[in-house]
């Protein structure tokens, strides 16, 4: 075979992602470190605890998947605006977080305790501030503003997710319609860009970009919802961070949505009078039994089964907007990044 037609080796392609990767965390680092010690201290407490990395591998896979076809089948390299761009999608990312945990009043994440439980509120928002600004400030430095207006409007579409969710909070009537645009917003918005920043530092053409976007928004919807079903069917010491915490912060997610919008009259009063009794706020103080049959009804209902088909679904459209990017390494790694989305277990 020639050599230009061949795909480069998976090992190799692997290898450039996990170099990438730490190429990313020192830009990561540099980019927040700070000269006052107690900043400081909270920048490297954030640091010490490493998650996935989904949005920065997504870059750089999307990268690589999308460079001309010499250099993506003899010697896949990445430029320095991939590792810019994966950089900043992380702090974006972590940032949301850091932020989150205040919303959700959460003790635990990656493993470790959340930056509001150990320091409070006040200095988790401030973090928060320091981490968006601390992106703009990152991508302002590449060539192109182009990138530095992505990234605005994607954070301002992310916080418009979250706020949509937190407006209804306690609102047991919220219907799947809202509960995808929240989604949407909230998480697809980042992963969707961070797939479309790959592929534009590689110059692929608006067309091409605008696939590996639409490719990562149907995956960022499905990686919610398995983060929603998880929730529900996870333990606390496999997710790192805490299960059962969207019910006890009075968060409807698809599960449970579908299930009040399917089952007969009377079940579904029940069904409402527990979810009232799991939630914080509730002042019956049987929460964690009234979860318990909670779960024992969705259980016994298809809801759990339509979510996990949803997402299936939704990572099967993902996957077909791949079909017309050129076969290589990175684009089977990518299909398989899209499977792994939905069978993942934290
Ligand atoms: C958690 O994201 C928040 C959601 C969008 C569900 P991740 O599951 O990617 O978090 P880390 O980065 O791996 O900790
Ligand atoms: C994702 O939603 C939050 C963001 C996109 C910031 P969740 O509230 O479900 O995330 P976790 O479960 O706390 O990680
Ligand atoms: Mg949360
Ligand atoms: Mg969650």
């Amino acid at each position: 075979m020639h050599p230009v037609a061949a795909n480069a080796d998976l090992s190799l392609v692997q290898g450039v992602i996990a170099q990438g990767l730490e190429e990313v965390t020192r830009r990561f680092e540099e980019q927040l470190r700070s000269d006052l010690p107690p900043v400081q201290r909270l920048v490297s407490h954030i640091e010490n605890y490493r998650g996935k990395m989904l949005r920065p591998t997504l870059v750089l896979a999307c990268g690589l998947a999308s460079l001309p076809s010499l250099r993506r089948s003899v010697t896949p390299t990445l430029l320095a605006s991939h590792i810019t761009c994966a950089a900043v999608c992380e702090m974006i990312h972590m940032a949301t977080l850091v932020h989150d945990d205040v919303l959700d009043e959460a003790d635990i994440r990656r493993r470790g305790q959340t930056v509001n439980r150990l320091h409070g509120n006040e200095a988790a928002v401030i973090l928060g501030d320091y981490l968006l600004a601390s992106a703009y400030h990152l991508c302002s430095q590449l060539d192109s503003q182009k990138v530095a207006l992505l990234v605005a409007h994607t954070s301002m579409t992310l916080c418009a997710g979250e706020l949509l969710q937190l407006s209804h909070r306690n609102d047991l009537s919220l219907d799947e319609t809202t509960y995808f645009e929240i989604v949407d917003r909230k998480t697809a918005s980042l992963v969707g860009l961070s797939c479309r920043l790959g592929a534009q530092c590689s110059d692929a053409d608006e067309d091409t970009a605008a696939r590996f976007e639409r490719f990562g928004r149907k995956l960022g919807i499905a990686f919610q919802i398995q983060d929603d079903l998880l929730d529900l069917t996870g333990q606390t010491s496999t997710l790192g961070k805490p299960a059962n915490q969207d019910v006890s912060a009075g968060k409807l997610t698809l599960p449970m949505i579908h299930h009040l919008a399917c089952i007969p009259p009377a079940r579904r009063a029940e069904s409402l009078l527990l979810l009232e009794s799991a939630t914080r706020s509730s002042r019956s103080g049987t929460g964690p039994e009234a979860f318990a049959r909670l779960r024992h009804s969705l259980d016994s209902s298809s809801s759990i089964a339509h979510a996990r088909q949803t997402a299936e679904r939704l990572i099967a459209e993902g996957k077909t907007e791949l079909a017309q990017i050129p076969d290589s390494t990175a684009r089977s790694l990518l299909l398989t990044m899209a499977d792994a989305v939905i069978t993942r277990t934290f």
